[in-house]
């Protein structure tokens, strides 16, 4: 490695973007047709990366753990639920629209609430008016009242409708929680940043239900263990903060909210909300099902409604925020040559690297592919590998490094003699050379410690 210092990563919001799109992380939805508004499509890497903040999250959330279980429930629901749950009536934001230029703007993300961001007119927008986020749409053939159902602007009342069903099927008792990963959906006024807000996204979120006494000290114990959980996935502290609400900032069902910020390019902004939702929602969906939505504790001959503490994450957005902290570029020696280049390199936490290998045989001759397929066979049942016999080598490594692949295995002519594979570590680059017969282990001990 050169002793050049290391190029600042300036603009990174679109370094990012178009390493994403050059790449195969995500692109534009239906490009071909010109895009669709603010929609994204996970790509061949992407898919992958999504899938492993997924993963992480519900391994930390419910493998690890004995007081959580997990749900999976309809996306779409009766406008009852969203009755109940409020969403009908509160779950708006104020709509402006700039009388000169058409634009429509969200009032409360006006740096000037008197100046159009747009053509610069002053005091040219209409009365603020209160639109409703929920999608709308209708079941079965025929459009009207009666068929309305609305795609869930959140993934958390799935886990207050089930509650009873939950309680009685799998044995668990406050405090105890239920955990969903999918699709919400929201009619956002202004989307952008990239994936940052869509339209359609994924969230992962808990319901922790607890007794009333013990809400305050559960609520601190989630946001330490949100927070942390970043951190561990090498998201640097630097990069992490947690912000209480302001008590304007609340939402209908929340009496204390903390959000879990990353310091994107922009700027601090959210990547998860913990919320103290107090009984809220047990008592709205109970009042309004006619069902008991409640634990009776037999031990003390007390009957309750549980309060919850929700931890709010959306996958879509934190898989943006693993790739803008993962950006690295570097002042290097081209490798197995003299001069300098910068790599780009994304130095995911080997739990979130889309591949954790890439089996790279040197050339594409057969004597080399047959070593290499087996290289392959050995660790794709453990591990998701990436294979590429193309291009020079060094063009190889650079394309895995912009893919975050932690290790690279090179198979050579001395592999047909030695039986051994050259290892190389994406940070480092340093480079081992490694029995055929040990390889597993020897990538076990780096990618699962
Ligand atoms: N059940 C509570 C709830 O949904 P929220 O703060 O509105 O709370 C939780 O959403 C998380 O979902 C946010 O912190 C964010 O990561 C993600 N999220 C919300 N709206 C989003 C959007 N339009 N696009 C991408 N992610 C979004």
């Amino acid at each position: 490695m050169s002793e050049a210092p290391a190029p600042a990563v300036s603009d990174l919001f679109d370094k990012v973007v178009n390493l994403c799109k050059r790449r195969g992380f995500v692109f534009p939805s239906a490009e071909i047709y010109g895009g669709f508004r603010s929609t994204y499509d996970y790509g061949p890497v992407g898919v992958l990366l999504l899938r492993n903040v997924k993963d992480a999250w519900w391994r930390s959330m419910v493998q690890l753990r004995h007081d959580i279980v997990g749900l999976d429930a309809a996306i779409l629901s009766p406008p009852a639920v969203w009755e109940a749950s409020g969403h009908l009536k509160n779950f708006t934001d104020p709509l402006v629209d700039c009388k000169v230029c058409r634009e429509r703007f969200r009032l409360d993300r006006l740096d000037d609430p008197e100046v159009c961001p747009n053509c610069g007119s002053k005091h040219s927008f209409t009365e603020a008016r209160q639109f409703n986020l929920m999608f709308k749409t209708y079941a079965g053939p025929v459009e009207g009242a009666g068929a309305e159902v609305y795609l869930r602007p959140e993934t958390a009342q799935g886990m207050f409708t089930n509650f009873k069903n939950v309680l009685e099927t799998s044995r668990k008792r406050p405090p105890f929680g239920i955990a969903q990963i999918g699709k919400s959906f929201r009619n956002e006024i202004t989307t952008g940043n990239f994936v940052f807000r869509t339209r359609e996204f994924e969230q992962m979120e808990m319901e922790y239900f607890v007794p009333p006494d013990e809400s305050p000290r559960w609520y601190e114990y989630w946001c330490a263990e949100r927070l942390a959980w970043y951190h561990d996935l090498g998201i640097p502290e630097h990069m992490l903060r947690l912000r209480a609400h302001d008590e304007d900032e609340l939402s209908h069902y929340s009496i204390g909210t903390s959000d879990v910020e990353f310091l994107f390019p922009w700027g601090w902004d959210e990547l998860e909300g913990i919320a103290n939702r107090t009984d809220y929602d047990l008592t709205q969906h109970a009042s309004h099902s006619g069902e008991r939505l409640e634990y009776f504790d037999q031990a003390a001959g007390v009957r309750y409604v549980p309060h919850v503490i929700e931890p709010a994450a959306g996958a879509t957005r934190t898989a943006m925020a693993f790739l803008m902290a993962a950006y690295d570029e570097e002042a290097v020696a081209r490798e197995g040559q003299g001069q300098g280049e910068v790599r780009t390199v994304l130095r995911f936490h080997h739990r979130i690297a889309p591949y954790k290998v890439a089996v790279l045989p040197l050339s594409k001759k057969p004597e080399l592919s047959a070593p290499a397929n087996d290289v392959l066979a050995q660790l794709q049942p453990h591990y998701m590998c990436d294979y590429d016999e193309t291009q020079a080598i060094g063009r190889r490594y650079r394309r895995q490094d912009e893919l975050g692949t932690p290790f690279c295995v090179t198979i050579d002519f001395d592999t047909l003699n030695d039986h051994a594979v050259t290892v190389r570590d994406r940070d480092t680059m340093a480079q081992d050379r490694v029995p055929m017969a040990g390889l597993l282990d020897h990538l076990r001990a780096r990618l699962d410690a």
